[in-house]
């Protein structure tokens, strides 16, 4: 087992680049960082890269990167990796900032890259639409959550966060509640691609800027239970499930083994754990278009 530190940024493959290109530097707010044959690298306004854009057949997200300690000894992690039974590649300059980078692929063949250190490619740029402070999380639609969840534990050092029932689980690798999602549906695919905006009043102001858009919400504002985070939900061209929340539960020390206590907490403390349904602590339920992500 390695143990990946943060989520560093997603690759999204799309039949129409520049249709994304617009989208994510238009509406949600990142920042065209560079661009080459077929590729573009996307960073949010404070110079982290977030998303990695490919010319494809279809809109799917082919890579998830993460980050290792940055004094961890990427022989020894490729090792690691190995000795669980993968076959690991080393690739050189992956990405704007990465030098070196490990990719190897997990059950649903979403290639997994680990790397250790990165520059930011960027910094506080003013920007239009949402500027999104950060990428949060990925969640996939897969048919056995569970043997996704040992994957990520067993291989990359992943915690469980909390499960809704035994067809949600949500993963942490370090202090933010969740990381990587597994949900139970039909069609193994990407749910949905999460960035953390600053605060409330971020939240408003992107679901006023959707709302100038005649972009539908399609699900939330609301507050959801495990991990607590205020959302929103809306599509994006290619149909692809886009959420901007805040205030995610954060386990600052895993020795204390809960979440920093809230005050919309409903257990003290705040432990992983099995939630039943509904879990949400305010808001309404999900319109039909978000729920067909899993059918
Ligand atoms: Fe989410």
């Amino acid at each position: 087992m390695i143990a990946v530190k943060r989520i560093s940024h997603a690759t999204l493959e799309t039949p129409d680049l520049k249709r994304q290109i617009d989208y994510f530097t238009d509406i949600a707010g990142l920042v065209l960082a560079e661009r080459e044959n077929g590729r573009a690298y996307l960073a949010t306004k404070v110079g982290d890269l977030a998303v990695q854009l490919e010319t494809g057949d279809q809109a799917r997200c082919a890579r998830i990167a993460f980050q290792a300690a940055p004094d961890a000894d990427i022989d020894d992690l490729r090792r690691g990796i190995e000795a669980e039974g993968l076959r690991c590649h080393a690739r050189n300059d992956p990405a704007p900032g990465i030098a070196k980078m490990l990719a190897f692929d997990d059950p649903k063949g979403t290639v997994c890259e680990v790397f250790v250190g990165q520059t930011p490619i960027g910094g506080n740029r003013a920007i239009p639409g949402i500027g999104p402070i950060k990428l949060g999380h990925l969640a996939f639609v897969v048919d056995e959550p569970k043997r996704y969840a040992d994957f990520y534990c067993r291989v990359l050092g992943f915690r469980v966060s909390d499960w809704i029932e035994d067809w949600f689980v949500f993963l942490r690798c370090g202090p933010d509640h969740h990381t990587v999602n597994f949900v139970h549906g039909k069609r193994r695919q990407m749910h949905h691609i999460a960035f953390e905006l600053k605060d409330w009043a971020h939240i408003q102001s992107a679901c006023d800027f959707l709302g100038g858009r005649k972009i539908p919400i399609i699900w939330g504002p609301g507050r959801h239970g495990p991990g607590h985070n205020v959302y929103t939900y809306h599509r994006n061209p290619d149909d692809q499930i886009i959420e901007m929340f805040t205030e995610l539960d954060k386990m600052l020390d895993e020795s204390l083994g809960y979440f920093d206590p809230r005050p919309w907490h409903r257990d003290r403390p705040q432990v992983p754990k099995v939630w039943t349904m509904p879990t949400d602590i305010w808001g309404l339920p999900p319109s039909a278009d978000y729920v067909r992500q899993r059918q």
